[in-house]
């Protein structure tokens, strides 16, 4: 391959990297926005045109194997940092061969991007799946407060996923609890620390029922579209995340469509997909939970001792429950697809204060506890006579220290 294809080549693939990382810079990183703002962009812009520009990069990897072996030495060594024996002599310029100059460092860095996207150069196996249990669990011990049964259950049951060789099934997790109390967080947390590119990876697909299947009538619509979306990502990643917020919205039929994918024998032809985790994102149960919280304080215990089967028990009972909503209706629950629930407890005064002393770390800012007080103070607190828990739990939190800045 000549010098000049070369150089085409490495710029179409950087242009076509700028074009399918072009909508990621449009999103904040602030929480202002809601958690899933960003997604939500991302699925109605970019969603089928990425697609075919991924494609058309994919093409481009043949014309990319007829690059020299020196030059895939490099690149491993740049992203890797093996193979950089003669690091000392790189540095000062690539071996007689190609050259880079007029290339760009810029664009080696995309195009080292690229090429490790393709599996060649990360311990996964795939530059795309970090799985940082470890960071998983620091910061959800640092930043998730008041949840030590969600805490546990999702750092458990996703270590354990992630360390079998050979998962039976999906691993299948259902978060309920009221609003605020930390399922989007937590949510976006397994995002973040198990794939590179977080929330916005190819891996990830997040899915809001109100947002994306709002209107009954299309439900056959909706089915066909889902289970496309999902077999595709499968297929192009050996480990997905599939994030449903608003579960208890969804329509039983979508239900009955996902069912498949996270049933015991999850492979259909050459597809796999037991290395796949499913997280349903609900208020069901909120109150149950909340009554038990209530309890306990009631009686004097601390919140600490609730235990997950007390909670199971309860959950289980009101999910099986022949009520209005769909969620109930689905086979989930009988068929056993749900590997774990997952209980977020109603948030307290000073777990409130907490998440306001997260807000202004998050922000850089310096905080006094009279400043976390008020705060926490613009809170509404239920129930009337006690005042006990936020109902609101952590929401709107990092906007409201705005009014209380030094
Ligand atoms: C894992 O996550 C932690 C906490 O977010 C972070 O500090 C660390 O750099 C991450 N490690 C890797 C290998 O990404």
């Amino acid at each position: 391959m000549g010098r000049s294809t070369l150089l085409s080549c490495l710029g179409l693939a950087a242009c076509l990297l700028l074009l399918l990382g072009g909508s990621e810079s449009l999103g904040s990183q602030e929480e202002q926005q809601g958690p899933w703002e960003e997604d939500r962009r991302a699925v109605t812009e970019a969603a089928p045109w990425a697609r075919a520009r991924y494609e058309a990069v994919k093409k481009h990897l043949g014309a990319v194997g007829a690059l020299s072996k020196q030059y895939w030495q490099y690149l491993a060594c740049k992203v890797s940092q093996e193979g950089c024996e003669e690091e000392g002599k790189r540095k000062a310029g690539p071996s007689p061969g190609w050259s880079l100059p007029l290339v760009g460092q810029d664009y080696l860095e995309i195009f080292s991007a690229w090429y490790c996207s393709f599996g060649k150069c990360c311990k996964t196996g795939d530059c795309r799946i970090v799985n940082n249990i470890t960071g998983l669990e620091m910061d959800l011990n640092g930043q998730l407060h008041g949840q030590h049964l969600a805490k546990e259950v999702v750092i458990q049951a996703v270590r354990r996923f992630l360390q079998s060789p050979q998962p039976e099934k999906a691993l299948v997790l259902s978060f309920h609890g009221w609003s605020g109390t930390g399922k989007n967080f937590v949510a976006r947390m397994v995002a973040s620390h198990l794939y590179r590119d977080g929330l916005k990876s190819e891996c990830v697909r997040v899915f809001i029922a109100l947002f994306h299947f709002p209107h009954h009538k299309y439900v056959d619509s909706y089915k066909v579209q889902l289970e496309k979306q999902i077999s595709e990502t499968v297929q192009l990643c050996k480990q997905s995340l599939f994030i449903f917020d608003e579960a208890e919205k969804l329509h039983f039929g979508l239900l009955d469509t996902i069912k498949p994918f996270m049933a015991h024998n999850g492979k259909k032809g050459q597809v796999d997909y037991r290395r796949s985790i499913f997280l349903f994102l609900s208020n069901i149960g909120g109150n149950t939970i909340n009554e038990v919280a209530l309890d306990f304080w009631r009686a004097g215990r601390a919140r600490e001792e609730i235990s997950l089967e007390l909670l199971e028990q309860r959950l289980r009972l009101e999910l099986l429950q022949p009520a209005e909503n769909s969620y109930a209706r689905s086979h989930l629950l009988e068929e056993n697809l749900i590997d774990f629930f997952v209980p977020f407890l109603p948030l307290e005064y000073h777990h409130v204060k907490l998440c306001a002393r997260d807000a202004f770390l998050a922000r850089g800012l310096p905080y006094t506890e009279a400043a976390l007080d008020e705060v926490a103070r613009t809170m509404v607190f239920v129930p009337k006579e006690e005042k006990l828990f936020s109902a609101q739990g952590c929401k709107s939190v990092s906007q409201r220290i705005n009014y209380f800045l030094p």
